[in-house]
């Protein structure tokens, strides 16, 4: 999925400037108003009583800044961050040796942490409640267990969905917090501060352009910020204009709600192989050969962000709005044409 435009994964190449493009404080920060308030509000407190901060829970959908704000958290509290990852701590041992060599005050960002294995997560229970980490000494009944101090961190975990996570390790975090997709207007504020630090030249219209075409997701409006300069600079004069972001997505396959071949597969499949659904998600996995996770995290959210495509617990369900913006007029639904026969 990684060579599309509007897929929200770190692509090689582009995370050097990815990373030059996050804000490193809350003020820099654009969006997710009620989370930077409230994060506000708990750094102040926390460095008031000279605290670490609460572990915190971040999620929501890929690319809209769960990184960023954990480096910015950390930046508000003076404090150092270590980054990893669910996938990447595969067993108890290695979660201990990360837990021993912070110091007080960290901040551990673990990315995906529903993937943690179940022996890890139970590692990270007592060390979240109360910094300790227990260890077992000998086998069978001569086995005990000692325990050792933990430095205070915050841990601040990340995931594309708190449902993702065990019930024992949600419960663990003081603070949840849900970020939302961006608006068109948030997007346009944060492509116009990415283009001056890229040094490009973008008309507004061109900004709002891209905005509107980034499916609310910052990363991917940057993404695309840097592939219209491209064509901006080799076929129009360098200046991003609402016509050289449209001739540039567009080229990309990018249409003008944002919608990815992909997407529109996913919508056409629905349509025309399963008169508008419901379909379920293995199926459509197997018919446009992306990864079932992916198209659950990743494309529909945003579809049903649109009104396109609505979950129903017998599958995937195109809407009326999906065919009249894919051009086609809706049919009678496979249940519709069931329920018929029956009369
Ligand atoms: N770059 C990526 N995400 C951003 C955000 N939320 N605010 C400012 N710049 C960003």
């Amino acid at each position: 999925m990684d060579d599309r435009i509007v897929s929200s994964g770190f692509r090689q190449g582009d995370d050097e400037q990815e990373q030059s493009l996050r804000p490193k404080t809350l003020r820099e920060y654009i969006g997710q108003e009620s989370v930077k308030q409230n994060l506000h509000i708990s750094i102040e407190a926390a460095l008031q009583r000279r605290e670490s901060l609460d572990h915190i829970l971040l999620y929501g959908p890929p690319g809209l800044g769960k990184t960023t704000l954990a480096g910015i958290i950390a930046a508000e509290m003076g404090q150092n961050i270590r980054i990893t990852s669910g996938p990447a701590i595969e067993r108890p041992g290695d979660l201990a040796s990360i837990l021993t060599n912070l110091a007080d005050g960290d901040v551990l960002f673990i990315d995906e942490i529903h993937r943690l294995s179940r022996s890890v997560e139970e590692v990270l229970y007592p060390a979240m409640e109360d910094y300790a980490l227990d260890i077992m000494i000998g086998k069978g009944p001569t086995a005990r267990s000692i325990r050792l101090d933990l430095p205070h961190f915050t841990l601040v975990g990340a995931t594309t969905r708190a449902g993702l996570l065990s019930a024992p390790l949600r419960d663990r975090f003081g603070i949840l917090f849900r970020l939302e997709m961006y608006t068109p207007e948030e997007l346009s504020a944060i492509v116009s501060r990415s283009a001056g630090i890229l040094n490009v030249k973008a008309e507004p219209e061109g900004i709002l352009e891209i905005a509107r075409r980034s499916r609310g997701t910052p990363r991917i409006a940057n993404r695309m910020l840097r592939r219209v300069r491209d064509y901006a600079q080799t076929r129009a004069e360098g200046v991003i204009t609402l016509n050289v972001a449209k001739e540039a997505l567009d080229m990309q396959g990018v249409d003008e709600l944002g919608l990815d071949r992909l997407d529109r597969a996913m919508l056409l499949t629905t349509m025309d192989k399963f008169a508008g659904g419901p379909v379920g998600l293995d199926t459509l996995s197997a018919m446009t050969g992306e990864d079932a996770t992916t198209i659950e995290d990743v494309y529909e959210p945003y579809l049903m962000q649109l009104g396109f495509m609505m979950r129903t617990p017998r599958g995937r369900v195109v809407t009326p709005a999906a065919y009249e913006h894919m051009g086609r007029r809706p049919q009678q639904s496979a249940e519709d044409g069931q329920e018929q026969m029956r009369i």
